[in-house]
């Protein structure tokens, strides 16, 4: 046997032992993603369900004449997405602080903490959010609209 041969068989065994190692690492991976995939992702709850929607919502979309026409000219249907409730809005952008007091944060169902504050009124209470207040960033940090805002508000301070 020459030593070509040897070095030969040496370089096909590592590539067994590199090709295992990768169908090992695959499987892996799947086995990774499925376990920690889709489950226990509620598909009645309407955050996630609104989070799926604008995911997987089309970037563009083509409208010819054909579709006006069969349509009777109206204008096109704007995609529904479900109005979040306070609470949810509240969960999903406000929770992070007001549920444990972070940065001296006024927290959820505190009656005492909130006497106070409530005696500014609502629309106050909604402006010191969508300004920001203290260690608060403008909108708490949320992208949410001021309707949306009041209706975290309502939720957080029981006004
Ligand atoms: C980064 C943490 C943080 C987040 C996120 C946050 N807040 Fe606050 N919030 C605070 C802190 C801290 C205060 C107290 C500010 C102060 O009085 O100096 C506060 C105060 C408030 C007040 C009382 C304002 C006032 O004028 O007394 C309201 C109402 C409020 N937050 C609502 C919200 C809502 C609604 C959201 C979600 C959209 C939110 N916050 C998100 C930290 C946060």
């Amino acid at each position: 046997m020459s030593s070509t041969e040897t070095d030969d068989r040496g370089l096909f065994k590592m590539m067994g032992y590199v090709m295992l190692a990768l169908t090992v690492f695959t499987i892996t991976c799947m086995l990774m993603a499925r376990i920690l995939g889709s489950q226990g992702v509620d598909p009645t709850d309407t955050v996630m369900r609104n989070a799926l929607i604008e995911r997987i919502a089309p970037v563009g979309k083509i409208r010819t004449a054909a579709m006006v026409e069969a349509s009777g000219g109206a204008a096109a249907e704007p995609v529904v997405v479900a109005d979040l409730s306070g609470e949810e809005l509240y969960n999903g952008g406000c929770a992070a602080c007001h549920a444990a007091g972070v940065a001296n944060a006024p927290k959820l169902g505190d009656t005492e903490a909130w006497a106070s504050r409530n005696e500014l009124g609502l629309e106050a209470l909604v402006a010191s959010v969508v300004n920001g207040k203290g260690s608060m960033p403008p909108r708490g940090g949320s992208t949410y609209s001021d309707e949306e805002i009041e209706r975290a508000v309502k939720h957080l301070t029981g006004l």
